[in-house]
């Protein structure tokens, strides 16, 4: 399965958004046909949304909590003028892909990959981000919450990918889907932070501090 909603749907609101830069569109063919994983990337319209956010925040520092092949740090580097965006992964086989990416003149300077357990290289990490995107391992989704929140800029953004788990939150049956559901809970319940959930997608949390 390819798309979280209608086929139909899915390729109207792709012909009405601005298409992806060629590097994107060789990543996802690479997702969809090498590897037979197109739900592992964020897709073109988070990709567009967060290439927005960025522009319109001018976010300078970015922290990405599982890069994959690379896709949806790309994306934002491409957005970013200038700046340092820090992405997170364990599996060396999907490095090996992002990595000649990364390594472009036009991303070599702004994406910085740290390989290992992202719990473990959040610990290592210093100073603020503006924007923080979460899309690692769904089970350690509250521990990234707790563990990054201190490093959100007052200004910040912080987005979780996946936040709907393709509506099953409504009523979990999977471990996912229960972890998911507790970790709405607990953003909406934090008085710390306004939130909006959206439904792009599999689901967006947007998480800034009040
Ligand atoms: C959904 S994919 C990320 C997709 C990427 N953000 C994009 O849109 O192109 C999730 C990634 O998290 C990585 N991951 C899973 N558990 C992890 C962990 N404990 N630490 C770091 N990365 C992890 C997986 O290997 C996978 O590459």
């Amino acid at each position: 399965m390819d798309s979280f909603i209608s086929r139909d749907l899915e390729n109207y609101i792709q012909n009405h958004s601005s298409g992806e830069s060629e590097v994107l569109q060789e990543l996802r063919k690479i997702a969809r046909e090498e590897l037979n994983m197109p739900d592992m990337i964020c897709g073109p319209q988070v990709a567009r949304f967060l290439q927005m956010l960025i522009k319109l925040g001018n976010c300078r520092r970015i922290l990405e909590v599982g890069s994959f092949i690379g896709y949806s740090a790309v994306a934002m580097a491409e957005a970013m003028s200038e700046g340092k965006l820090i992405t997170l992964e364990l599996e060396a086989k999907y490095a090996a892909i992002s990595a000649p990416v990364f390594s472009r003149p036009e991303f070599s300077s702004k994406i910085e990959q740290r390989m290992g357990p992202a719990a473990k290289s959040i610990n290592r990490l210093n100073g603020k981000f503006d924007l923080i995107f979460i899309d690692a391992d769904k089970i350690s989704y509250p521990e990234y919450y707790h563990k990054t929140f201190p490093l959100l800029s007052d200004n910040g953004l912080m987005i979780f990918d996946n936040m709907l788990w393709r509506g099953e939150v409504v009523r979990p049956e999977s471990e996912e889907a229960e972890v998911i559901s507790q970790l709405n809970k607990t953003i909406h319940n934090d008085e710390r932070v306004s939130c909006l959930m959206l439904p792009v997608r599999d689901g967006l949390m947007m998480v800034m501090k009040r």
